[in-house]
């Protein structure tokens, strides 16, 4: 096997399984961080649960970009699959398509989103005339975020479990 195996059982590479559950960890703390500015008003926490997510996603891809580029070849990983051809076009590669089109324009919204938060709130955060553009913006980053966590977890499944 190349790069360095990981630690549930499958096929998949150390910071593939480090990047497979860190996502069940944004996922939930994204929940909470929502729930705190719809119900409870908690801005502060809010801001503090972004820019805490940011920081774990900023390590969790950029160790994984360079295990990608660098050490682990994922196809060569994938080809027990009975999903995964090496020679055409196949359920993994679908999967790895769909999971991109989520991934890349979320990871550019959430930097504009904490970008233009940062900028235009007060500290410390309450609502202001940011507000109604944070909150479109918001939803699309989090609903990007939750898309690209769960067809992630989808082509982790297809290529290195089945
Ligand atoms: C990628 C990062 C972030 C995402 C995805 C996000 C998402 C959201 C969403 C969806 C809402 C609206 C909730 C609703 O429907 O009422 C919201 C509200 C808010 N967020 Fe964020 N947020 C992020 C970062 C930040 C940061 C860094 C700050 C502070 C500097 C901040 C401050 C606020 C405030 C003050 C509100 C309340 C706005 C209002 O209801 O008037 N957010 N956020």
């Amino acid at each position: 096997m190349n790069g360095i195996n990981g630690f549930l059982g499958t096929r998949a590479s150390l910071m593939l399984d480090v990047v497979f559950l860190a996502m069940f960890a944004i996922v939930p703390l994204l929940s909470l961080s929502l729930y705190c500015v719809k119900r409870r008003l908690r801005y502060g926490l809010h801001k503090r649960l972004q820019l805490g997510m940011a920081a774990i996603l900023l390590v969790a891809v950029s160790l994984f970009e360079l295990d990608m580029r660098l050490f682990t070849d994922w196809r060569a990983r994938a080809a027990g699959s009975p999903y995964y051809s090496a020679d055409g076009w196949s359920l993994v590669w679908a999967s790895l398509t769909v999971h991109l089109g989520f991934a890349v324009p979320t990871l550019v919204l959430w930097i504009a989103v904490i970008a233009l938060a940062w900028r235009r709130f007060p500290t410390p955060p309450r609502p202001a005339s940011h507000s109604e553009t944070h909150r479109v913006l918001g939803w699309l980053a989090a609903i990007g975020m939750t898309m690209t966590a769960a067809t992630g977890w989808l082509f982790y499944w297809l290529a290195f479990a089945a």
